[in-house]
């Protein structure tokens, strides 16, 4: 694993735009539940430009990609291009690795480090919470334990935790059997810790701005297919496709807003999973 990346000059507020669940295919014209996810991915990605918000690097937390594929990696590395800022990322259920990995080092703009170090006042430790083969997720002993490395390594500095799994529930039963699975076993590691800030993730497709063990969670909208909250059966949710702006302030708080798209990409409504 590389070593820390360090942000030096950010200035005193640090800006990250967040983007989750692209779930893009080798072939664009492909559709994920009657959404081309590389048109609505584009669509957001024009949405992000139109912003006058000012990013210092972007947190891509996974499902990059729907179709196991390769050219998808590659699809997602072009359309970011355009954005001009650093991407981070971690993996996602729908995420295949080593492929997920070896295409995305091949882009300069994209980093494989799991530890930033930002300004003088605040840390980002990126977790991989996949376990393969299935959509559940779990943080295994070396996540835990580079974890609690880097907490105990850096005290003086504010943390954001970043993954792909939940540790909420959505009160979706479906979707609930798919979270995070030791939640516990975190909890025991961040306890002893009291500079972290907040936990963000992707894999629900939907927007939480809510509060674990005390802890401030968040979760950003899919840039395609939208889950809807509080459903037993698999429902879809006609809320528009989004991204979310997190600014990181040198006294440990944190701004953050989930923007959508103005119309969104409509699914198909009758579908019954994926
Ligand atoms: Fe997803």
């Amino acid at each position: 694993m590389p070593d820390s990346y360090h942000f030096p000059d950010t200035s005193p507020r640090v800006r990250i735009l967040h983007l989750t669940d692209p779930h893009l295919f080798a072939n664009d014209q492909q559709q994920l539940l009657g959404i081309n996810t590389a048109k609505s991915f584009q669509a957001v990605l024009n949405g992000v430009m139109e912003t006058s918000f000012d990013y210092d690097f972007i947190l891509a937390t996974g499902d990059l990609v729907q179709d196991h594929n390769r050219e998808a990696y590659h699809r997602f590395a072009q359309m970011v291009k355009p954005l001009a800022k650093p991407i981070f990322w971690v993996e996602g259920n729908h995420d295949i690795q080593p492929q997920m990995g070896e295409i995305l080092a091949l882009y300069g703009q994209i980093y494989p480090h799991r530890h930033l170090l930002v300004g003088e006042k605040w840390q980002i430790i990126l977790l991989n919470s996949q376990i393969h083969g299935v959509p559940r997720g779990a943080l295994s002993a070396e996540e835990l334990a580079f974890l609690q490395e880097k907490l105990t390594a850096h005290p003086e500095r504010y943390a954001l935790i970043a993954l792909h799994h939940n540790l909420l529930p959505t009160h979706s039963a479906w979707l609930d059997q798919h979270s995070l699975q030791n939640v516990d076993e975190l909890a025991k590691v961040l306890q002893p810790f009291s500079n972290v800030r907040a936990i963000l993730h992707g894999h629900i497709h939907q927007e939480v701005d809510n509060r674990w063990q005390g802890y401030r969670v968040l979760a950003t909208p899919s840039t395609c297919i939208q889950f809807k909250p509080h459903c037993e059966a698999f429902t879809l949710d006609a809320i528009p496709q989004g991204w979310r702006e997190i600014e990181l302030l040198p006294d440990g708080s944190i701004h953050t807003e989930v923007k959508r798209l103005k119309r969104a990409f409509l699914p198909q409504f009758n579908a019954e999973g994926y």
